[in-house]
């Protein structure tokens, strides 16, 4: 008896327990139907509009951005397409005189001429090429070593030739040298040289020379130029070492240092002096001005344009990216900018001084022996350093 009472007790405390759950779910969805809770739908899209920056550069990369991105692209009806989009300034021969950027960039009467010249021509990335060494990668090289230089410096090329430049086998690795060179042409009161330099490039084959106007703000055409070049001369060199006519380059160090690399490391190598958190300098009176009209925002990280290093694999991924970023009138910048659209950043190496040693090592032959690059040093100081560094009585502990 007190056992069946037991039982109905349980039976009755589970339903009353049921009825309570039930009657919390009744509540609750009865809520939802009256609206309570309620999903909120946006009225407009939840996404930005995309609006034109007023940055002439910067609206550039946007055109480009959105000509490169299939989904967006894949629905673009005409009607759909902003009007500042279709304005491009892509017209049918890019390397033709851009005449819309003198109104499409607010200030550009009042900008100097190396602004208008760069304006003028920046859609242009393909110039004749005039001195070319087809077989220079025959033997496949580890290390390719391309130095910027301008018809004029023979001194500085021949002291490179004779030091760390020596091209060959270095400590039996392939190396190659080339010299990256534009036209100084009679528009900037250059004389002709073209004589002397037919000359030099006949004795030592190793000039790369095309037929555009060599200028600081050319130096990114230099560099497009040249991506294009490795990837149709050279595409097996291991390594590449890009930097200017002034620098003192250790090849010892850098051999050693690239024979030392893991291979994901060496695939995806590109080290260098890094400057980050940098941006366009708006004072007219630096040699890296900007105008507000043509660039905002900071730069991505970037190595100084003296010298780095970087693998032949990310030689080809810069050449394949650089057809989506507008060119910029700073090649260094730029090319931090190619490596930021491929999702990389140049690492930081000791090594690389570009705003050289201090003063009082600079006489000292041990001070260089562990560095990969110093600038500037004349020509006559490239020999003296390479003298040192290669002298087996060398003796630094
Ligand atoms: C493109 O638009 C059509 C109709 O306007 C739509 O059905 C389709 O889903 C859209 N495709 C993409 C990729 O947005
Ligand atoms: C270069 O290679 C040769 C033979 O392959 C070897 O005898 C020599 O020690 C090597 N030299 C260096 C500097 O590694
Ligand atoms: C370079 O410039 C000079 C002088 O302006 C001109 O005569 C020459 O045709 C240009 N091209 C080359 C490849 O030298
Ligand atoms: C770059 O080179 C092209 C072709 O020679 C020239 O027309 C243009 O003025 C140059 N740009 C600058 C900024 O010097």
């Amino acid at each position: 008896m007190a056992m069946q009472r037991r039982r109905l007790k349980l039976v009755v405390t589970v339903m009353m327990i049921n009825l309570f759950i039930f009657i919390l779910i009744f509540r609750h969805s009865s809520q939802d139907k009256n609206g309570h809770h309620k999903v909120r739908i946006p009225s407009g899209p939840f996404w930005t509009k995309l609006a034109p920056n007023v940055a002439y550069w910067n609206l550039q990369q946007q055109i480009l951005d959105l000509q490169n991105n299939p989904i967006l692209m894949a629905n673009y009806s005409a009607t759909a397409v902003p009007e500042w989009f279709t304005d491009t300034s892509l017209t049918s021969d890019p390397c033709e005189r851009n005449l819309r950027v003198k109104t499409q960039v607010k200030d550009y009467n009042s900008l100097p001429d190396r602004f208008k010249d760069f304006l003028l021509y920046m859609h242009c990335r393909s110039y004749p090429i005039v001195m070319d060494q087809l077989d220079i990668c025959k033997e496949q090289p580890f290390l390719l070593l391309a130095v910027k230089s301008q018809v004029s410096h023979f001194d500085r090329r021949q002291a490179i030739r004779q030091s760390w430049g020596k091209a060959g086998v270095i400590a039996n690795q392939t190396v190659v040298t080339v010299f990256l060179l534009g036209n100084a042409t009679a528009w900037d009161h250059h004389p002709d040289l073209s004589n002397s330099l037919r000359d030099e490039s006949a004795r030592h084959q190793d000039i790369i020379q095309w037929d555009y106007r060599d200028s600081f703000f050319n130096l990114t055409v230099k560099e497009v130029l040249f991506l294009e070049w490795i990837q149709t001369h050279c595409p097996d060199a291991h390594f590449i070492f890009k930097g200017d006519d002034d620098v003192f380059v250790n090849t010892y160090r850098i051999l050693d240092f690239l024979k030392g690399l893991s291979e994901p490391k060496a695939r995806d190598l590109f080290v260098g002096d890094v400057i980050t958190d940098a941006g366009p300098h708006r004072d007219k009176k630096v040699k890296y001005f900007i105008p507000e009209s043509m660039y905002v925002g900071k730069y991505p990280p970037y190595a100084g344009g003296g010298g780095y290093l970087y693998s032949g694999d990310i030689a080809a991924r810069l050449h394949g990216v650089s057809q989506q970023v507008p060119l910029y009138p700073i090649d260094d910048v730029y090319t931090g900018m190619c490596l930021r659209k491929l999702g990389l950043a140049p690492e930081k190496h000791k090594g690389f001084r570009t705003f050289d040693i201090e003063e009082k090592y600079r006489s000292n032959p041990c001070a260089y022996k562990s560095l990969m690059l110093v600038h500037p040093r004349t020509p006559q100081q490239m020999i003296q350093i390479w003298n040192w560094l290669s002298s087996p009585d060398l003796n630094c502990q």
